[in-house]
């Protein structure tokens, strides 16, 4: 059965994007949030984006009434019901995203696909709070969700072929680029990603190279369009810290360990760019300056 309706559970910086992308494809999508200030917020913030995208010439002011008509805020768990398709996008923590798909189930008809935006968890173990661990599948979208085109498309092994094949057909049909995983921490990007960053805070803690000489050496010697260490700045080191924790926890190798340095950080609250501090200091948000850390 191809996907017609689409609900959107959170409506923080993934949710929001992704009601974002799916109203803009033509899918009527029901958004919900925990209260009806950040319900505003969110549907806010997507009418921001509509305007700037009509403001830049590449979208026709009609289409962004007819996206913004598609979409519709709430705070009531049953209006999700409705939808073939229900992506959650709530916070990263396991406990309350099952609570949340505890709830959810009952209330959805039998061919409801459950998929969850989750970063690092497991998805076996949301699927199988579900009782419907069949219809169960990942859909990592990537941050911002309007720009970036790759999805990961991932199933476990309870998953049924079909419902994998339609969560993929979906995501091309939000215009994305899917491919396919399997439910492992991290999935492909940040199981690549995760350990080259890290290395970069070991070769730093080590005495290898200045924080700048370490950026400058991977965007200038490969062509990277950020160095590692102001990309940790932008993910945020709180989030990749957790990350990493779960993929040592669920791999024990030592690549997947999170530096003393990062955590010494963490710690300290130098989360990167959203809390002022990380390798960079942001006083000057346009003129970064590399900090005193050893
Ligand atoms: N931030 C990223 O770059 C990124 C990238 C890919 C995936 N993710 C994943 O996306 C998910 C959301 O991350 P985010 O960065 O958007 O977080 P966020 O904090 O910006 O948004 C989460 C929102 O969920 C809401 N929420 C909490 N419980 C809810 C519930 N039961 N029902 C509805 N809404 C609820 C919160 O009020 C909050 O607004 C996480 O699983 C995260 O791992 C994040």
């Amino acid at each position: 059965m191809a996907i017609e309706k689409v609900s959107v559970a959170g409506c923080g910086l993934m949710g929001s994007g992704i009601a974002q992308v799916c109203a803009l494809a033509g899918f009527p999508t029901v958004v919900r949030e925990v209260n009806d200030a950040l319900v505003e917020k969110g549907l806010k913030g997507i009418e921001k984006n509509l305007d700037r995208l009509v403001e830049k010439g590449t979208l026709r002011a009609a289409e962004r009434d007819a996206a913004r008509a598609r979409l519709k805020g709430t705070t009531k768990i049953e209006d999700l019901a409705g939808a073939d398709i229900v992506i959650e996008a709530i916070i990263e923590q396991l406990a309350a995203k099952r609570e949340f798909w505890r709830e959810l189930e009952p209330r959805c008809g039998r061919h409801t696909i459950f998929a969850s935006n989750t970063s690092s968890l497991s998805i076996t173990e949301m699927a199988v709070s579900t009782g419907r661990p069949q219809r169960f599948v990942g859909l990592h979208f990537f941050n911002p969700v309007p720009v970036m085109k790759l999805v990961e498309v991932t199933r476990t092994i309870a998953t049924d072929d079909a419902v994998f094949d339609e969560a993929h057909a979906f995501a091309q049909r939000l215009g994305k680029v899917p491919v396919r995983a399997t439910d492992r921490p991290g999935f492909i990007v940040n199981r690549l990603l995760v350990p080259f960053l890290l290395d970069a805070v070991r070769a730093l803690e080590e005495g290898v190279a200045s924080i700048e000489d370490i950026d400058n050496s991977m965007k200038l010697g490969c062509g990277h369009p950020m160095g590692p260490l102001t990309l940790l700045d932008f993910v945020g080191h709180d989030t990749t810290y957790y990350i990493a924790n779960i993929m040592f926890e669920e791999f024990k190798e030592k690549r997947f360990a999170p530096p003393p340095l990062l955590k010494r950080m963490v710690l300290a609250g130098w989360n990167g760019r959203k809390s002022g501090r990380g390798f960079y200091d942001y006083s000057d948000p346009k003129n970064p300056k590399p900090v005193k850390l050893l």
